[in-house]
């Protein structure tokens, strides 16, 4: 049976950063609901909201404190109500982002946990207990450091916490935290949100907290294998989602599976007992990367290298994604996100920069799946320049504050600019106002120089907003959300395939290299093409693509 995601086409909307309507600096979600009309003109018909529940937003509002409430810099209940109706009176679908594997530490929960071992609420979390003055185990948070934490008054008493040090881990295996997390996601899907995006879902169940993880070094290490899709994370999840769907049969699942290759992605996503767990799942790993030359300021001072797409890899990579999906569900497209560096600055050609971003876009979105874009990929925005350490609001990038010389402090701010997931939260660009329409007040995050903006964009005919309007038309298209697909052999740094349904077959072609390509092509008169980018032309049997071109034609079935 179809189900409305079957159609999905998502919008991420990071609402601290979309649009300030009580000019405080601070995005909201009064803001989100002026701008509907703007997100459904895009055309898509999803909305993914990053979390906005109360938090003292040590993590943006990935630590919670209560799932019951809006937080105030955010809104109110009426307005999240309201902003859910009028996202359904223009048949835009909402997406609450739904973080259970920890909480926050000012959670009540946690707040009682920490009062004495004998709290009611104790064991809502991990603990462990040690003599000799050391952690459990050597396992490493994704944040840094170790993944426990000591109880402040309790000496040799840890909490486990696999991100930041206030946002200790539920404990699911008690059967008390797993209830409670149902109740707290039926009272939002009762609310009427169509789905939950599962934040950090694979992690829920954990190994051995004694077995420390096999390394030569002293520091704590991300030992994955120790908490990441370990069985009961099935077992606890088929739980959850079954209640869920008795309320709403067609509640989505997007689950985040940040590590999760196509195999782990095909198990959760497989029917288990009539219900799949999950409907979608984003993985870090859908588009394959390859790191680029060191600079020597990355070298010098251990910086994250840059990374790019990496094209001999791509073809495998997008035919075993869509394959081993198949019979499940398909594929999450995306290029970036709020924990990523911005795609234009990723995967973008500097020297032919609108162009490329509109030929990846083309090669990505028209394939089989759930396009994914991240608020002003839609502008081709790239991660914004951040003057100070401070502003990344990151402990590994503030320590090097005080290690950096101030002569060198430039060029590390540059580099870290380009990396850094802060980078990429910036504010909307609107207009061209002071604050570019975001608000009348400092965003809060500063960026140095303007941006691109709407209004600007909207003007020119030839814009990337304009161009991805007409590609989102096309996705929106029966044959490209439900027509098979088939990725044909073509030369080195291209990507050509078919979307075929009724006989009818869409034919897709980018070159994803700065030299011009030939592609030869199937024996039919393929006429105008329904969408292209930059300079094209059929000569005898093939498609001359200039460099960074793209053209989609619609045609009839032909052998391959
Ligand atoms: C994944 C989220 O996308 C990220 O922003 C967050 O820091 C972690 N989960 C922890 O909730």
């Amino acid at each position: 049976m179809t189900k409305w995601y079957d159609n999905a086409i998502i919008y991420q909307v990071y609402p601290r950063s979309f649009q300030d309507s009580n000019n405080d600096g601070l995005g909201d979600l009064r803001g989100v609901i002026q701008r509907l009309d703007y997100i459904k003109a895009l055309g898509v018909n999803t909305i993914w909201l990053n979390p906005v529940f109360t938090s003292p937003q040590v993590d943006n509002g990935y630590d919670v404190s209560n799932y019951y409430t809006i937080d105030p810099k955010f809104g109110d209940m009426a307005t999240m109500t309201e902003l859910i109706d009028k996202a359904h009176a223009l048949g835009l679908h909402v997406l609450l982002d739904f973080v259970l594997n920890h909480t926050s530490d000012k959670h009540p929960w946690f707040q009682d946990a920490l009062k004495s071992p004998n709290s009611l609420f104790r064991d809502y979390y991990i603990w462990e207990k040690t003599t000799n003055g050391l952690p459990p185990d050597n396992w490493g948070s994704f944040f840094g450091g170790s993944v426990w934490a000591e109880h402040p008054s309790e000496p040799g008493s840890y909490y486990f916490h696999l991100f930041d040090q206030h946002m200790p881990d539920l404990n699911w295996k008690n059967p008390e935290v797993r209830e409670a997390m149902i109740e707290v996601a039926k009272f939002w899907v009762e609310k009427g949100v169509d789905g939950l995006r599962l934040d950090a879902f694979i992690h829920i169940a954990k190994g051995n907290l004694h077995q420390n993880y096999p390394t030569d070094s002293d520091e704590p290490v991300v030992a994955e294998p120790m908490f990441a899709n370990l069985p009961n994370v099935v077992t606890y999840l088929q739980e959850f989602v079954q209640e869920l769907r008795k309320i709403n049969p067609n509640l989505y699942i997007l689950g985040e599976g940040a590590s999760a290759d196509p195999n782990l992605a095909a198990l959760y996503t497989r029917p288990v007992a009539g219900s799949a767990l999950c409907d979608a799942i984003v993985s870090f790993r859908n588009l394959p990367k390859q790191a680029r030359p060191q600079t020597k300021v990355e070298q010098q001072w251990h910086l994250r290298q840059q990374e790019k797409l990496d094209l001999a890899a791509l073809p495998d990579s997008i035919v075993t994604w869509q394959t081993v999906l198949a019979q499940t569900t398909e594929p999450v497209l995306y290029f970036s996100n709020h924990d990523m560096p911005r795609m234009a600055t990723v995967y973008a050609d500097p020297e032919a920069q609108e162009q490329s971003l509109k030929t990846l876009a083309t090669m990505l979105y028209l394939q089989k799946g759930a396009p994914i874009i991240y608020y002003g990929e839609e502008l081709g925005l790239t991660n914004v320049e951040l003057t100070r350490f401070a502003a990344f609001q990151d402990n590994t990038v503030a320590a090097l504050k005080d290690q950096v010389p101030a002569a060198e402090q430039s060029a590390v701010l540059k580099d870290l600019s380009q990396t850094h997931k802060t980078a990429a939260r910036q504010v909307m660009p609107w207009d061209d106002t002071p604050n570019q329409g975001f608000s009348k007040h400092e965003p809060w995050l500063r960026v140095k120089g303007k941006q691109t903006s709407v209004a600007e964009q909207e003007q020119d005919s030839d814009s990337v907003l304009n161009f991805y309007r007409s590609l989102l038309r096309l996705k929106q298209t029966a044959l490209f959300m439900k027509g098979d697909f088939c990725l044909l052999n073509s030369p080195a740094k291209t990507i050509v395939f078919t979307r075929e349904l009724n006989g009818k077959v869409g034919l897709v072609l980018t070159n994803l290299s700065a030299q011009s390509v030939a592609v030869s092509l199937p024996d039919l008169s393929l006429g105008k093409p329904e969408l292209a980018v930059g300079h094209w032309q059929i000569t005898d049997s093939e498609l001359q693509l200039a460099p960074w071109s793209s053209a989609v034609f619609m045609t009839e079935h032909f052998d391959n």
